[in-house]
């Protein structure tokens, strides 16, 4: 049983892998308010005072230390430069340096986003990033200020959905939700990616850890396909109306930020170094389906107030 330390324990990521990992390992969370009745310890800090995470982590002494904590929107990466590149940048370096001083092993977790998409086919970890915005250029300069100060870190770059606090976070949330209430959606053709379900991000970060591993992987689904190829499955896991979704160009979206139309990434390093497949797309998406036939969602929004 490791003692793990989980920044950004209220995010889409943090509180799913919480609950995941405190089946096995003591967790505590760190968050800035939000937790109010979790399973697990939380500690409330707000990250942008720079000082205290060091102080936690001295009282707390954790032996693994996950980050999941960023500024993950888009735009409002766009809107508040300042605060993205401190979050997704300066603080992941930080907390780096950190547990490389007191011996810690670290989990920094980065995005598939920081290829602008225009190579044809897959990215590998060989691949020179190249990030189209904010948001991917300050991910990717964390990815560098972690790598310099702690190269035993893990850094994974990754794409998920999962059911979050708020309800709102991922996009198989987006298309359960609306087609649910019958509305119409727009799936995206345009921007291919490779959805991994929260859970099994949860259980490959952790099988990383334990196996020893450390440095730059894609952990990302074992398949590729379009976003609006993705609302299509969801619709048909839950026995939802596919018919719901109009094929959109994303372009037709409004979205302000620019996004990468190629999201494949290649996840051969990471089934050749832990030895095994990783899980297709239909086994997330059944088991997404079961945990909301189970009452998950309603649970973990009752940890929140
Ligand atoms: N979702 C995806 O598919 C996806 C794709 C690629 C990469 N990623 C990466 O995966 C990681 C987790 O993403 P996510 O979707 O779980 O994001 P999220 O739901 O937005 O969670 C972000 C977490 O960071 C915390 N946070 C933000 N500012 C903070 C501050 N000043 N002090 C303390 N905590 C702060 C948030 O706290 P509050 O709850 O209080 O806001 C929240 O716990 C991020 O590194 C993201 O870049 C996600």
């Amino acid at each position: 049983m490791a003692r793990i330390l989980i920044v950004g324990a209220s995010g889409l990521l943090g509180i799913n892998l919480a609950m995941e990992a405190m089946r096995e390992h003591k967790v505590i969370g760190v968050d800035r308010g939000k937790l109010k009745s979790a399973p697990f310890q939380v500690l409330e800090i707000d990250l942008l005072h720079r000082n205290m995470i060091r102080s936690v982590i001295d009282a707390t002494r954790p032996e693994w230390l996950i980050n999941c904590a960023a500024l993950a929107n888009l735009e409002q990466c766009e809107e508040y430069p300042d605060q993205a590149r401190i979050l997704n940048a300066e603080i992941p370096g930080d907390l780096a340096n950190i547990c490389t001083k007191r011996n810690i092993r670290f989990v920094h977790i980065s995005t598939d986003a920081v290829f602008d998409g225009t190579k044809a086919g897959t990215y590998t970890e060989e691949d020179e990033p190249s990030p189209p915005g904010i948001y991917s250029q300050t991910k990717l300069d964390g990815e560098r200020a972690v790598e310099q100060v702690n190269p035993q870190a893990i850094i994974a770059r990754v794409n998920f959905y999962g059911w979050s606090l708020g309800g709102r976070r991922s996009l198989a949330e987006f298309f359960v939700k609306n087609l649910d209430e019958g509305k119409n959606v727009n799936g995206f053709t345009d921007i291919i990616f490779c959805p991994m379900w929260v859970n099994h991000l949860n259980r490959i970060l952790i099988e990383m850890l334990e196996k020893n591993l450390s440095g730059l992987y894609h952990v990302v689904g074992a398949q590729v396909m379009s976003k609006y190829q993705f609302g299509v499955e969801v619709a048909r896991t839950f026995g939802l109306r596919e018919d719901l979704i109009s094929p959109k160009s994303v372009l037709s979206s409004g979205l302000t930020a620019k996004r990468s139309h190629n999201l494949w990434l290649s996840t051969h390093k990471l089934s050749t170094d832990l030895r095994h497949e990783i899980p297709s797309v239909s086994t997330g998406l059944a088991e997404f389906y079961t945990q909301f036939q189970q009452g998950y969602p309603q649970k973990i929004r009752s940890y929140q107030q």
